[in-house]
């Protein structure tokens, strides 16, 4: 070798994905700025003058004896290359150095700086973290291809998802490209389960069961069948009278052209009357036919004969089945009268913002939704969302077809626990939101609709979903199921960096996707105000003195559900 001299570290091996580092003093080879961690970043120069940037991933000791047989002790690190400095200037992945690698040391802080800084226009970056090893170094990721991709945000119960979804919308909604009054251009759907998110955004379009408003005639035909027929029984005639209801009633409502009417189909996004099928059934079942024979003799002589229609009493389960969803008060968001009333563009309004009060943010309080209707609640909503994205790119490309933005109002749907609404589940009840969410994870990037998933229990989201989502915030996990499924799916080839996850802190996580720059062990940036979801004080109240309890106000606000 050439101009070495005696080195306290040196590598000892290079792999595509790996390099591993023998070290002999670590008290040495640290930096006065900071201790050496996993997540520490390293850099390794060759003799072309490029430097190879490398976070640690893992730390070993291996205790042995120098050749004159003194005990000794060696600090083996494993650290994941991430990119080059070539130059000065940085670039993700790339050729590895040249060997023999020439000098190998903890990255200096200004050079984690730069290529932070530096690697993205001022205008791209978007930041809401610090580097957890030096909470002086923001980390900014590139804001559109963050949002333009979808994002996964996952971690056990308490590591600081709702908090994470927090900073990152109060981040957006306060982001502005020059100087304004009001509100930016951003748009965000929360579905929001367990009543979090309105202390956190105190000026956003709060819908809840209260007001929510969906027309039922814009389910599709799963999710009708779903909502209005004992599916589980598979019964024939309620499948087809119930068809036939439906289209009847959207070709009875409809007042266009006649050519359109004809095309009618059970899908058709068109009102109908919920009680004309109702009154469909009912007469179905309790059809009598008249034969156009009449009694020869006996009683009834000369009186016409009658037999029963083919579907006579077979629909009485129907009937009651469809009596109960009508009158049901907790599905009055659904199928009540106002729900019969409201147009599309009515519905499309107060899900997106542009209502009376415009507002950046709408949040769904799914909380008061009766779980047998939760799938197809967010499913409808997911859904009317999708097309909204869907038909907006193809007006834009009518009016203008060099159009280069498919959506210049684009959105994002976030979805708190996606695992309740996408599981890894074939079960008939998840089906609708399943699908409808599975589409927007699949198409949702070209027409301006992407996925904001958080979830305590990865392992159990659809596959499909998560595989399609970019970037990660990856918080403490600890469910090894959980950890290995996350492992698998990381795009980049940073798996081992997950063994890091059980021990990160509250709001510690694991940044890693397309839009960021270095893949990187970060703390959020604390939001304000914070969603409702912080961990209650419990010793601190059972210390205070024994507090009233209003069991009243306890029982009314029960049976308002
Ligand atoms: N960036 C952060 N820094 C410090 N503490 C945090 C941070 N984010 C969250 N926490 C704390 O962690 C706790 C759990 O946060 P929360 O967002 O409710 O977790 P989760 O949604 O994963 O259950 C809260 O008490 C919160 O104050
Ligand atoms: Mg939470």
């Amino acid at each position: 070798m050439l101009e070495q001299e005696k080195m306290n570290a040196e590598v000892i091996s290079v792999f595509p994905n790996k390099v591993r580092i023998s070290v002999d003093d670590l008290e040495d080879f640290q930096i006065a700025e900071e201790k050496l961690k996993v997540g520490s970043y390293l850099r390794i120069a060759d003799n072309d003058n490029a430097v190879l940037i490398a976070i640690i991933e893992n730390f070993t000791i291996e205790v042995g004896t120098t050749p004159e047989g003194v005990p000794r002790r060696k600090y083996i690190l494993e650290a994941n290359p991430l990119g080059l400095i070539r130059n000065g200037k940085f670039e993700r992945g790339g050729d590895t150095i040249a060997i023999p690698p020439k000098k190998v040391e903890p990255a200096r802080q200004e050079e984690i700086e730069k290529i932070f800084t530096e690697s993205l226009e001022d205008g791209k970056k978007f930041t809401f973290a610090k580097l957890s090893t030096n909470p002086t170094i923001d980390v900014p990721v590139d804001g559109d291809k963050f949002f333009n991709k979808h994002i996964a945000i996952i971690g056990s119960t308490g590591s600081g998802k709702s908090h994470s979804v927090a900073k990152i919308i109060q981040n957006a909604i306060s982001s502005k490209e020059g100087e304004y009054k009001g509100l930016n251009n951003s748009h965000i759907v929360i579905f929001d389960i367990h009543s979090e998110y309105k202390t956190a955004f105190p000026a956003a379009n709060f819908i809840d069961i209260s007001n929510l408003v969906l027309p039922y005639w814009l389910l599709n035909s799963d999710e009708l069948q779903e909502l209005f027929i004992d599916t589980e029984a598979n019964d024939h005639n309620q499948r087809n009278v119930f068809k036939e209801a439906v289209i009847n009633s959207r070709i009875n409502h409809f007042d266009g052209e006649e050519e359109k009417k004809n095309r009618i189909h059970f899908d058709s996004p068109l009102y109908f009357d919920i009680d004309d099928v109702l009154t469909y059934a009912r007469t179905k079942n309790s059809e009598v036919i008249d034969t156009g024979e009449v009694y020869a003799s006996g009683e009834k002589k000369g009186q016409p004969k009658t037999t029963q229609g083919s579907l006579h009493g077979k629909l009485t389960n129907f009937v009651s089945r469809l009596e109960n969803r009508i009158n049901d008060k907790r599905l009055d968001f659904l199928v009540g009268e106002k729900s019969k009333k409201i147009s599309f563009e009515e519905t499309l309004k107060q899900l997106i913002g542009y209502g009376e009060s415009t507002s950046n943010i709408t949040i769904i309080d799914l909380s008061g939704v009766p779980f047998e209707v939760l799938s197809i609640t967010v499913s409808l909503i997911s859904r009317i969302l999708f097309e909204y994205g869907y038909y907006y790119k193809r007006l834009r490309y009518e009016a203008n077809p060099d159009e280069k933005i498919n959506n210049d109002v684009p959105i994002l749907l976030v979805y708190e626990e996606a695992h309740k609404y996408v599981p890894n589940s074939d079960l008939a009840k998840y089906r609708a939101s399943k699908q409808s969410i599975e589409r927007i994870a699949k198409e949702g990037r070209k027409y301006g609709v992407s996925l904001l998933l958080a979830s305590q229990r990865p392992s159990e989201i659809s596959e499909t979903i998560f595989s399609q989502c970019n970037n990660f915030l990856a918080l403490r996990l600890t469910n090894p199921n959980d950890q290995n499924y996350v492992k698998r799916l990381l795009p980049d080839t940073l798996g081992n960096l997950v063994d890091k996850m059980p021990s990160l802190k509250a709001g510690e996580c694991l940044l890693i996707g397309e839009a960021v720059v270095l893949p990187s062990i970060v703390l959020m940036d604390r939001c304000n105000p914070g969603p409702s979801s912080n961990d209650i004080p419990y010793f601190q109240l059972w210390k205070e003195s024994w507090k009233d309890l209003d069991i009243v106000a306890i029982k009314e606000a029960w049976g308002k559900n």
